[in-house]
C-alpha cells in the first residue's frame, strides 16, 4: 500500500520524505488555506520534494471551470494530480481531463456508486472519506472494501485512495481492506513506526552494551 502525506505543510512533508516512506500527497482548499502560502508555489514546493503524485484541488464548481482549472494545475508540475469534487460537473471534467491524458483525484467520495461512476469516467484516484462517513456513524472502511472490490471486478485503473484517515487502526484496516494508498496527516503517520516496547529494547540493549570494555571501539577499533 503507498503512503501518501495529507497536509500542506513543507516540514512535515520534508520530514517523513526523508524516511523514504512518502509515496505522494494530497492537498485540499482547507489544508493549503492553513498555510496561508501561494496556491502554485506551496504545490511546486512539494512536487519538488515528493517525486509522487501530488494532488491539487480545483475551486470551480462548474464542470467547465474545472477543466480550465484543471488543465492550468497539470502544467504546474509534472507529478500534479488534478483533484474535483464528486458532483455531475467533477465527474463529467474528470472524463474530459483523463480522456486528455490528465491524472484526475475524484475527491469527497461517500458510496459505492459514486466511486463506480468516477471509475468509468476514467478517474485515476477515487477518495472515499472514511473519517466523515464514520463521523456520522457509518462504516467508512465498508466503502473502501467495496470500492477495491468493484474496480477489481471490471479491472478499472482506478486506484482507491484511503482518505481522511484519522487513526493508526484506519491505516491497517485500509491496508486490509486492499485500499492502493492510504492518505494521512503526519500525526497519524508519526505513530506507524512507535512502539514502546521498542524503545524500552532499545534502552536496555545500550545499556549492557555499554557494560563492555572498550564498547566504544567495538565496531571501529583505533589504529596503534
Ligand atoms: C483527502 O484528500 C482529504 O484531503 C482528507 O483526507 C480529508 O480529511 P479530513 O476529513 O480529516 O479533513
Amino acid at each position: 500500500m503507498k503512503i501518501f502525506l495529507d497536509t500542506a505543510n513543507v516540514d512535515e512533508i520534508r520530514k517523513a520524505a526523508d524516511l523514504g516512506l512518502i509515496d505522494g500527497v494530497t492537498t485540499n482548499p482547507s489544508l493549503i488555506a492553513k498555510e496561508g502560502k501561494n496556491f502554485k508555489e506551496r504545490i511546486q514546493e512539494i512536487c519538488a520534494i515528493v517525486p509522487g503524485d501530488i494532488s491539487a484541488e480545483t475551486i470551480a464548481t462548474d464542470w467547465e471551470g474545472m477543466v480550465r482549472e484543471g488543465r492550468e494545475l497539470a502544467t504546474w508540475a509534472p507529478n500534479v494530480v488534478v483533484k474535483a469534487p464528486c458532483t455531475p460537473d467533477g465527474l463529467r471534467a474528470c472524463k474530459i481531463l483523463s480522456d486528455q491524458g490528465i491524472n484526475v483525484n475524484v475527491t469527497l467520495v461517500f458510496s459505492t456508486t459514486q466511486g463506480l461512476l468516477a471509475s468509468k469516467n476514467g478517474a485515476y484516484f477515487i477518495s472515499p472519506f472514511v473519517g466523515r462517513l464514520d463521523d456520522i456513524g457509518l462504516d467508512g472502511m465498508e466503502l473502501v472494501r467495496d470500492l477495491v472490490e468493484v474496480i477489481e471486478n471490471y479491472g478499472f485503473r482506478t486506484q482507491v485512495l484511503a482518505a481522511s484517515i484519522r487513526t493508526p487502526n484506519h491505516v491497517i484496516a485500509a491496508a486490509k481492506a486492499g485500499a492502493h494508498i492510504a492518505t494521512m496527516p503526519a500525526s497519524v503517520f508519526n505513530t506507524l513506526y512507535k512502539h514502546p516496547l521498542t524503545d524500552i529494547g532499545m534502552t536496555r540493549f545500550l545499556a549492557d552494551w555499554k557494560t563492555l570494555p572498550n564498547y566504544e571501539e567495538a565496531i571501529f577499533p583505533k589504529r596503534a
